[in-house]
């Protein structure tokens, strides 16, 4: 199969504050200069936080990493694990077509997922909330057929049980995963004949369902603060602490998306030169405004024109992933008062300078005739 980039592109991607310390902590593993050894966690981690990778989340993480763009992009075209179109927003289907699951009834769990969700895999549902594809063998073929679905597997599964199972996630519902017809785990299907000590005081769920159903994340997309993130190594637990607010993560929008400014970008473009340092954990006020990994074809507007903004300004700006006039242009106050709080050492600079109604002025009227005019605060 070829696997090539979704043609429709988010704008950008960034990490939620919780995931880009974990991502961090998986840096700090390494020694320096052996950073690139950590693209495949932060890549599955971007796909868990997106549900799928995008052009910007693969540059993203290439950026963190100091790597080029095309050697992220490199692993994320060659493992199958990574998903590079949109997937479902409530659950993406791996149906195990190998072959003991194809002999036990795969082609079957395929055509219902041909009726109900797309006639072709990797294609979004038409009101986008699943999607399909079929896979090698998963490693659960003493139960075969079987499914995995989000993160967990549901096996011995039959065509009426996949519809069943597809209805109850899609009325928000997570069903326990493992075996649907009642085994206990990879027993015969026709019960024990010897090693029966242990069914008296065996528990309701296998360690491996029990486990699924403790943690609970089968179809949910992870942002960093479901479980504790430890780094050890650091001696100190990676998570933010509780009074940072993870920022929303940012949502895909696979169809009413632009089109990527950066495949307007020569392959043979050397990655950006300065990639966006992670910003630090946010203070809980306000909302992050969304942030670029870089500057947009390389470009940074010159912030500098704004007043209030000096070098070190536009340098913390930058650092943070904001670098044009549009993006600043279109902050909230919401957002306005997370920068207040979060531009170290410049705090309320951005509400006090007036910095939104200056750069909407600039994209108004260009930056001459704003120049002009910010000599006498007309803006
Ligand atoms: S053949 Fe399906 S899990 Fe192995």
């Amino acid at each position: 199969m070829l696997r090539r980039l979704h043609h429709t592109q988010p704008e950008s991607f960034a990490f939620t504050p919780a995931n880009l310390e974990w991502a961090k902590g998986q840096i700090s593993k390494y020694p320096e200069g052996r950073q690139a050894s950590a693209v495949i966690p932060l890549l599955w981690r971007a796909q868990e936080q997106e549900g799928w990778l995008s052009r910007p989340a693969i540059e993203f993480v290439a950026d963190m990493l100091g790597m080029a763009y095309i050697r992220a992009l490199e692993v994320a075209t060659f493992y199958f694990m990574f998903q590079l179109q949109p997937v479902g927003s409530v659950a993406h289907i791996q149906i195990c077509g190998t072959t003991s699951c194809m002999i036990c009834g795969a082609e079957e769990l395929i055509a219902v997922c041909r009726e109900l969700i797309a006639k072709t895999p990797h294609t979004l549902s038409a009101d986008g909330r699943f999607s399909w594809e079929e896979v090698e063998c998963m490693g659960a073929c003493a139960n075969a057929p079987m499914a995995q679905i989000g993160k967990d597997y549901y096996e011995d599964l039959s065509a009426e049980k996949l519809r069943e199972l597809i209805a109850r996630f899609g009325n928000g519902e997570v069903p326990v995963p493992g075996s649907q017809i009642g085994r206990y785990a990879a027993e015969p299907a026709s019960g024990l004949t010897s090693l029966k000590d242990h069914e008296a005081g065996k528990s309701a769920h296998s360690a491996t369902v029990a486990l699924a159903v403790k943690v609970g994340d089968t179809a949910k997309r992870i942002d960093g603060t479901e479980v504790p993130i430890l780094t050890p190594w650091l001696k100190k637990s990676a998570a933010p602490k509780a009074s940072a607010a993870p920022a929303p993560a940012a949502e895909p929008t696979p169809a009413a998306a632009a089109p990527a400014k950066l495949a307007e970008v020569p392959a043979t473009e050397a990655p950006a030169k300065a990639p966006a340092k992670p910003a630090a954990p946010a203070n809980m006020v306000g909302t992050k405004p969304k942030a670029l990994g870089r500057a947009r074809r390389f470009q940074p507007d010159d912030l500098k024109v704004i007043e209030g903004i000096g070098p070190k300004m536009e340098e913390a700006l930058n650092g943070m992933g904001y670098f044009h006039y549009d993006q600043i242009a279109s902050w909230t106050p919401e957002e306005v008062a997370w920068i207040d709080e979060n531009l170290p050492s410049f705090k309320g600079r951005a509400s006090r300078d007036r910095w939104v109604a200056q750069a909407k002025l600039i994209l108004e009227v260009g930056v001459e005739e704003f120049l002009v005019r910010a000599k006498t605060n007309d803006y």
